[in-house]
């Protein structure tokens, strides 16, 4: 999966007050984490703008901060708490100018840790969790009410999607949706299954309904988010369970969906259905990420990862008989505890005969609650950073030797916003490779055909055919 280390995200549908108007409240909302949490985070400025708030990016002007926060790594929730330090001190400063300032915590730190939250910073006004964001105005209302602090953080799978406002006047070229959220797997190192909670399925109907939505708001293309969307099961029109690959057979029947993707998928859940679909559902892009985590079995068998290296390689080879064009990506953990060095040679072994076209490593973080934690062995720092280097270089090798064979091609380029520069436009190819090249801000959100002139690590350029 991939993480946004600090992103703030863009507003979809910002809502124009008339000139005359008194001044909207106004929200700041940061996002950490993955794509699930973009997604969230688009929903709760969908829900603010239909309550009259608008959006600034000057956190001292906002009446409502939100941070929408990540507890995967370590580094990752403590960013949260350094944030809040300095926003309790914005706080302060505005209650001197007789201003009110509500701090928000929403998201996966949020769920895991509650009370702590608000224990270790008073400031904070509200904890909310990922299931409750529908609840977001009320609750915003009752902080004003109560002037204690509140602590939200009860499960109700589904709700939160049906109750978010339907509305999507403008959705970028490019959109998230997610379909699935929790997980089951219970990987020793991760705490996605005590923040997200147990595995869960929107149904097929309401999925359709909204990528129709963002169509008609001008997305030509839509990525589908599940911590383990290939796990999808959700409930088709005669209440039959439907696969992630009915759902994208399903969806490319949408008059312009153009493009479909899936993320974050897990090797056991990779069946032949969805496999077959990457052969003959033209919407479906030729990219899959899929993590492995290790190629040892050892680790992977103390990663709970129900899988051997053996049974990921073979999959591979089969996804690669479907669409041998296909671009594959895995993320990456060193340093698990008991990792030894043949065990990572062992990773850097499954790397070199996988080969992959983009992927994600991170030194293991021991996190609060989950098994791992509690292991002995855990591996030094230093070996952990050495270890990541080692790993990394080779990745950005593959990286940019499958870029580097893209040079002369004619890829079909989905642009998806102008570029820094006054004349330049960026755009994704179907590899999901970020591509920059000259042409009118008018063909945002077109397809057009790209002759890739140029590479480098992370992105191409190109000339418009
Ligand atoms: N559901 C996805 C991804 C979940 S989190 C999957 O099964 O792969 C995204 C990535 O963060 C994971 O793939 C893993 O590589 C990394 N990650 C999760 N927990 C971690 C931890 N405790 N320390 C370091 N990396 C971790
Ligand atoms: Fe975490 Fe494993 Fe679930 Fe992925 S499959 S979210 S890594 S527990
Ligand atoms: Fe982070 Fe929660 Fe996503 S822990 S990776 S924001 S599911």
């Amino acid at each position: 999966m991939k993480f946004l280390s600090d992103v703030k995200t863009t507003v979809i549908d910002p809502p124009k007050s008339p000139p005359e108007a008194a001044p909207a409240k106004a929200f700041y909302l940061k996002t950490f984490g993955c794509q699930m949490n973009v997604y969230d985070s688009e929903r709760m400025m969908e829900a603010l703008a239909a309550q009259g708030y608008g959006e600034t990016d000057n956190v001292e002007a906002a009446d409502l901060v939100i941070l929408n926060t990540c507890n995967i790594r370590e580094k990752a929730a403590e960013k949260v708490y350094s944030d809040l330090g300095r926003i309790r001190d914005i706080k302060t400063a505005r209650q001197k100018a007789g201003k009110d300032t509500v701090i928000t915590v929403a998201g996966c730190v949020a769920q895991a840790e509650g009370a702590e939250i608000v224990r270790r910073q008073p400031a904070v006004d509200l904890v909310v969790g990922p299931q409750s964001y529908h609840r977001l105005g009320d609750l915003i209302a009752r902080t004003g009410e109560t002037k204690k602090s509140i602590i939200e953080t009860e499960f109700s799978e589904n709700e939160k999607f049906e109750a978010l406002p339907k509305v999507r006047k403008r959705a970028a070229p490019s959109a998230f949706l997610t379909v699935q959220e929790g997980c089951d797997k219970f990987c020793t190192f991760c705490v996605v299954p005590y923040t997200r909670g147990q595995e869960f399925s929107r149904p097929v109907a309401q999925v359709v309904a909204e990528a129709q939505r963002l169509v008609e708001a001008g997305a030509r293309e839509v990525t589908l988010l599940g911590q383990n969307v290939n796990a999808y099961h959700g409930a088709g029109a005669s209440e039959e369970t439907v696969s992630l690959a009915g759902l994208v057979r399903d969806l490319a029947k949408i008059d312009g969906l153009a493009r479909i993707r899936y993320m974050t998928s897990h090797p056991r859940d990779m069946d032949d259905d969805l496999i077959a679909a990457h052969a003959d559902v033209a919407a479906l892009m030729p990219y899959l990420h899929l993590p492995v985590q290790s190629g040892s079995d050892v680790m992977l068998a103390a990663m709970n990862r129900k899988h051997t290296a053996d049974e990921y390689i073979k999959l591979i080879a089969r996804v690669r008989a479907a669409r041998p064009d296909i671009a594959l990506s895995s993320d990456f953990i060193v340093g698990f505890p008991g990792e030894t060095e043949a065990d990572f040679e062992a990773t850097m072994a499954l790397v070199r005969e996988v080969v992959f076209a983009q992927s994600f490593s991170f030194k293991y973080s021991s996190r609060p609650g989950t098994p791992a934690a509690a292991l002995d062995l855990q591996v030094p720092e230093d070996v952990k950073t050495d270890r990541l280097l080692r790993l990394q270089a080779l990745l950005e090798d593959q990286q940019v030797a499958f870029n580097a064979a893209s040079v002369g091609q004619k890829l079909d380029v989905l642009f998806e916003r102008t570029g820094r520069e006054p004349g330049t436009l960026v755009g994704r190819t179907p590899y999901l490779q970020l591509i920059h090249a000259d042409g009118d801000a008018g063909l945002v959100g077109q397809f057009v055909p790209v002759t890739v002139t140029a590479y480098r690590q992370m992105s191409l350029t190109g000339r418009i055919a």
